[in-house]
């Protein structure tokens, strides 16, 4: 197994003249060593963008190294993964100092961060994996969904990558690659599984079929479980460094869960979907009704105070996640009954990483006599091995597309998608919620693979 190694911290190069300082970059670095690799030979080919090329040779499944960019959000992340599993090298550099003077992600601002550590955060993770470009067999990217300002920062590189070294590129979907990372983790992970995908933007239940086939049974229809733990903490006057999650799940271990009774979301509404907006507003209540003061960092809270905000926090995850249990749990007799030799539900997504969700999800996932599979925290978190992991899969399937040409035209328009949907919605599912039809913009990954395939038969 590849992930045996240490998580080391590097400073950035200070850069006194931005406004904002891009503070760590967290590097984890598995088995230096130079790779022997194939280099694949090019012929000329008319495809369209995420195209199916199984015709175009390509190197020995086993001796594939790819590269793998990741900016969808705010952290700026590369990896340099080989198709055996073994994680050549790990680098993200959070935009955490952003993160606390606004609050949440500010597009803009979190552009120009990726902007300012891109080439540097690629460079770590090719010098780290003790590897230049010309060892590469491609090139994997996020292309959405996520912030269309932060996705070109990465497409744009990657192209760039790609281009001058005549690498194909790999256009990745940022939820499956939260999901398929768990295959890397979990050698023998196979389809079917169901996927719990938990992060700041996103809540999504799936059933995995095979690659790039996924049953969507349920979507947040407001806002993900990671948002609201961001605000909660923000709220609770937490420190918002590492993110609010961390923050609300060491803070909960002080406070009695059953203190406050919130209603759990969405009691109602038997399907799958999720709803974080209505316990947000019912934990700012609470914070309002017991007169907590956010300016007070709670480094500097009385006991007493420190107290009622502890209360709140175990009292919001408790809640937060009964939500995520109940879901799971009808989750998995809907993907039982499309798929009855499903054995696993997978956990992923940076809000995976508490240990209270996992060990409530855990109980769930036993009850059914499933399995559970949870990547490390710093797999689960946004990083560059998923996204180049997710491309190995891709690519091994043909599915890449050809290298760009050295220099892109000025006006070439990037194929960047914010808000795409991974799979279709399962019929029993679908949710009457508005802000679902809204938030789809373009085809899901599902509907353009199936496409592509009826496409070749
Ligand atoms: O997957 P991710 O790194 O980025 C997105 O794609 O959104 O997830 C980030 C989210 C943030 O909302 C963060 O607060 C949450 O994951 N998170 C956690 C924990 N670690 C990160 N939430 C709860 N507990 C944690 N330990
Ligand atoms: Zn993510």
């Amino acid at each position: 197994m590849a992930l045996s190694s240490t998580l080391s911290r590097l400073n950035l190069i200070p850069r006194p003249w931005l406004p904002y300082t891009v503070t760590t970059l967290r590097a984890l670095k598995l088995k230096p060593h130079k790779p022997q690799l194939l280099r694949p030979k090019w012929a000329p080919l008319t495809l369209s963008s995420f195209s199916v090329s199984a015709q175009i040779h390509r190197p020995q499944d086993d001796n594939l190294v790819v590269l793998g960019i990741e900016t969808s959000c705010d952290d700026t992340a590369a990896a340099v993964v080989r198709s055996s599993g073994d994680i050549l090298s790990q680098v993200v550099s959070s935009q955490a100092d952003l993160l606390v003077r606004y609050g949440g992600v500010a597009p803009k601002m979190a552009e120009e961060a990726h902007s300012q550590v891109i080439d540097q955060v690629v460079q770590e993770a090719l010098n780290q994996a003790n590897v230049s470009e010309t060892d590469l067999s491609a090139v994997a990217v996020t292309i959405g969904p996520g912030l269309s300002l932060c996705l070109r920062v990465g497409v744009q590189k990657a192209r760039k990558t790609a281009g001058s070294f005549n690498l194909p590129i790999i256009g990745v979907h940022h939820m499956e690659a939260h999901a398929l990372v768990a295959r890397l983790v979990e050698r023998e992970l196979q389809f079917p599984f169901m996927a719990l995908l938990i992060s700041g933007g996103h809540n999504l239940l799936i059933l995995a079929q095979g690659l790039g086939q996924y049953i969507q049974l349920g979507t947040s229809i407001d806002d993900a479980i990671g948002e609201a733990y961001d605000k909660t903490a923000k709220w609770l006057g937490l420190d918002m460094r590492r993110s609010g999650g961390p923050a609300i799940e060491e803070l909960a271990q002080e406070g009695d869960a059953e203190s406050i009774k919130f209603s759990i979301p969405m009691k109602q509404h038997k399907d799958c979907n999720f709803s974080y907006a209505g316990l947000k507003t019912q934990v700012r209540l609470a914070i309002e009704s017991k007169n907590i003061n956010a300016e007070i960092p709670i480094s500097c809270a009385s006991s007493q105070d420190r107290r009622s905000r502890a209360d709140i926090a175990a009292s919001f995850q408790r809640v937060a996640v009964l939500h995520l249990e109940e879901r799971c749990q009808r989750a998995i007799q809907w993907a039982l009954k499309i798929e009855p030799s499903i054995k696993h539900l997978v956990v992923s997504g940076g809000v995976a990483s508490n240990q209270y969700v996992r060990a409530r999800l855990d109980q769930v996932v036993k009850k059914n006599s499933l399995q559970l599979v949870c990547p490390p925290p710093s797999l689960c978190t946004d990083n560059g091995v998923m996204v180049a992991w997710t491309g190995i899969e891709h690519f091994r399937m043909g599915r890449f597309d050809p290298p760009p040409p050295a220099v892109e035209s000025e006006d070439f328009v990037y194929d960047l998608r914010p808000r795409w949907p991974l799979g279709e919605e399962y019929a029993e599912g679908r949710s009457e919620a508005r802000s679902l039809r809204k938030a789809r913009i373009h085809p899901s990954l599902t509907s353009i693979i199936q496409a592509s395939l009826q496409q070749q038969h």
